[in-house]
């Protein structure tokens, strides 16, 4: 609910429940533990393969980090498909060692399988909890229906985009067409075939819900979509923090802090959102 006294500066509207904050700020944390301990997760066997099965025996990668020595040099490469990368010092060799990806990109630093899995298990299960909390807040405060564009919505998507490229942008009491798109595809597409995958992973899964993993085509399968979402939400996170900086970071900082966010007089907000909700 909120606050009953609104801050008196004109146009500020309550726009992000607590629930929407709280889980927003968990899973950021949650992403940033998982990114860093599955790269460490990744390096004990890195490649990705297509297949029911791998192996010594198998040619099925189609992405793999590695190094050789030439010369008495160690040279790293990242082959993808049959592209092959020359990427010493970044991936394959850093430091002068060989190592998939570098330390400054693992949790932890050194080498240790062990204790990435059990780091990147906990923050499984805690995004997979805030998330649940999210689905449920969302449904009963009405958030899950301002996020799903639909009718002058989507038609506003077109234009919506061609503000985006000319950095215009609206700052109405919902999201615009384009932000509803990309986060519903976040949090509907992409958070949900992460846990998908990762859960076909897990052998006690396997044991529960054989089908899941069949539905992936195989654990190698299953582990080269997760390693795509993942770039996916990386991607999707670097757009999100360029967005949230161009449109005005302070506004958009406090609505996720506090809840109160500045909007624009009218008609502008209006013509930003044309399927909102008044509040
Ligand atoms: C430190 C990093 C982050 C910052 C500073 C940040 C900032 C923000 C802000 C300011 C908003 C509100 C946008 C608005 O009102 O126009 C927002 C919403 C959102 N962010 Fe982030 N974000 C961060 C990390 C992430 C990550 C890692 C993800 C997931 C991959 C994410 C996904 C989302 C989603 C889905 C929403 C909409 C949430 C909802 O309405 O329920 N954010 N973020």
């Amino acid at each position: 609910m909120p606050p009953e006294d609104p801050p008196a500066e004109g146009n500020l509207i309550y726009r992000q429940s607590i629930w929407t904050r709280a889980t927003h700020w968990i899973w950021a944390i949650c992403l940033f533990f998982l990114v860093l301990t599955g790269l460490q997760i990744f390096n004990a066997y890195p490649k990705l393969e297509i297949g029911i099965e791998s192996g010594f025996e198998y040619d099925n990668a189609v992405f793999e980090i590695g190094a050789r020595r030439i010369d008495d040099e160690l040279q790293g490469y990242t082959r993808l498909f049959s592209q092959e990368f020359d990427t010493t010092g970044m991936l394959g060799v850093s430091n002068g060692e060989p190592r998939a990806f570098p330390a400054a990109v693992t949790i932890p630093s050194t080498r240790s399988l062990a204790t990435g899995r059990v780091i990147h298990f906990f923050f499984a299960w805690v995004l997979v909890g805030t998330l649940a909390i999210w689905f449920i807040a969302s449904l009963l405060n009405g958030h899950l229906h301002d996020l799903l564009p639909r009718g002058a919505g989507f038609r506003a998507l077109g234009r919506d985009i061609a503000d985006h490229a000319r950095l215009r942008f609206h700052h109405g009491r919902t999201y615009g067409a384009l932000q509803k798109l990309s986060y519903a595809g976040v949090m509907f597409v992409l958070m949900p075939l992460m846990i998908l995958t990762g859960l076909s992973m897990s052998p006690w899964f396997n044991a529960v819900a054989p089908w899941l993993l069949d539905l992936f085509g195989g654990r190698p399968t299953a582990r080269t979509l997760h390693f795509l979402v993942m770039l996916l939400l990386v991607g999707f996170f670097a757009v999100h923090i360029l967005m949230v900086l161009a449109s005005g970071p302070l506004n958009a900082l406090r609505s996720m802090l506090t809840g109160w966010y500045r909007i624009d007089p009218a008609p502008e907000a209006d013509a930003a959102s044309p399927d909102r909700k008044e509040d």
